[in-house]
């Protein structure tokens, strides 16, 4: 029905409108007391075998929605209902902030993927926090976190430091996003000196709160191997706990979609099909570099369950979805469970 209706009807609106549209029904249909009935019975799987406990964290299963679909924490709660075992909230900011100009989002049909440069829109740290206040134990939350637009680079970790402090209390993981390519200069941030300053600075803060919440570093695909095995050493001698790769690229290398259709879309990240590949080699590389211990969150161009096994047998212990979600529908959720019970089975 999602392949043959829904899609066809949401991709006649810009991606933005698309989101919206859909994530508004989704809630109409969610008043009734029936609705929630009737989307567990089409899409929600529960399983003790689906189920990981690593780094103090038990993910109820192994799917997650990836950063930047929930940046407020608005609907993440109508969302479990399709099954997702987490959610990564954010990217958020200290101070509320517009992102980019319109259109900033963008569908590349003929490679399953989007190019987006939202900018970090979002409602600001606090207002998340309001959200999560009365949030469920039963999924696992992670703050996603980023610095202002207007912050200069040399005041980066301040900005860090005030969303790390205000969430500390109501997620179950950080996620420190030094990756996204539009955000001026965040990039920089992978960069050995200012990379250790970043984790030192959010440990030194986390060891002051009484319980320990994993800090995991959200890394970019366009890394070379010898950016990646500093980045590893960055970690291992800050204590971090893991790492979520990727974000999107700003590569726009063998894809299907027209040169003269890409250089009118412009700038932005690129994510989906064409990201598949280059995601599971980085996380891969991560994990032989890493050893077992580290938590590895496996997102980038996941559109099946096969897929989703490929990033696992790389070295990935969970994974997440953004793209795919948006071509394959709430039912890619139910097909990477389903084919990971029948694994245990
Ligand atoms: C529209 C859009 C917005 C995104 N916003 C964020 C964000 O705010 N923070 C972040 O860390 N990643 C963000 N991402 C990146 C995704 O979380 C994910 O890492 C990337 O899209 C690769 O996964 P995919 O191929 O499954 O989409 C965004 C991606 C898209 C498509």
């Amino acid at each position: 029905m999602y392949q043959y209706i829904v899609k066809p009807l949401l991709f006649l609106f810009t991606p933005e409108k698309a989101h919206h549209i859909s994530i508004t029904i989704l809630n109409v249909f969610l008043i009734f007391p029936f609705g929630k009935n009737v989307i567990r019975k089409l899409f929600f799987i529960e399983s003790a075998s689906l189920k990981l406990t690593k780094k103090n964290i038990t993910f109820p299963n192994k799917v997650g929605l990836a950063a930047g679909f929930d940046k407020n924490g608005s609907f993440y709660k109508s969302f479990q209902h399709f099954g997702f075992g987490f959610f990564e909230l954010g990217t958020v900011t200290p101070i509320a902030q517009p992102g980019n100009p319109k259109p900033r989002l963008f569908r590349l049909p003929k490679d399953e993927a989007l190019i987006n440069r939202m900018g970090f829109n979002n409602d600001g740290v606090d207002a998340l926090v309001e959200r999560l206040k009365k949030r469920p134990y039963n999924i696992v939350i992670g703050g996603n976190i980023g610095k202002n637009k207007n912050t200069p680079e040399e005041d980066a970790v301040n900005d860090y430091l005030i969303c790390f402090r205000k969430l500390y209390n109501y997620v179950d993981y950080f996620a420190i996003n030094v990756s996204s390519p539009n955000t001026p200069g965040l990039r920089n941030l992978q960069d050995k000196e200012p990379l250790t300053k970043l984790l030192n600075a959010l440990k030194k803060e986390g060891s002051t709160f009484s319980v320990t919440r994993p800090i995991l570093l959200k890394i970019a695909p366009d890394l070379s191997k010898e950016a990646i095995v500093e980045i590893v050493d960055v970690i291992k001698e800050t204590g971090i706990d893991g790492v979520i790769a990727t974000n999107t690229t700003i590569s726009r290398e063998h894809l299907k979609t027209s040169s003269t259709e890409i250089s009118a879309i412009g700038a932005g990240g690129l994510s989906g099909k064409p990201l598949t590949e280059k995601s599971t080699e980085i996380i891969s590389q991560l994990r032989n570099l890493l050893g077992d211990s580290y938590l590895i969150m496996g997102v980038g161009g996941i559109h099946s369950a096969k897929e989703a096994s490929a990033k696992l047998a790389a070295g990935a212990d969970v994974v997440q979805l953004y793209t795919g979600f948006i071509y394959e529908g709430p039912s890619l959720v139910k097909k990477i469970n389903k084919s990971l019970l029948k694994r245990k089975v």
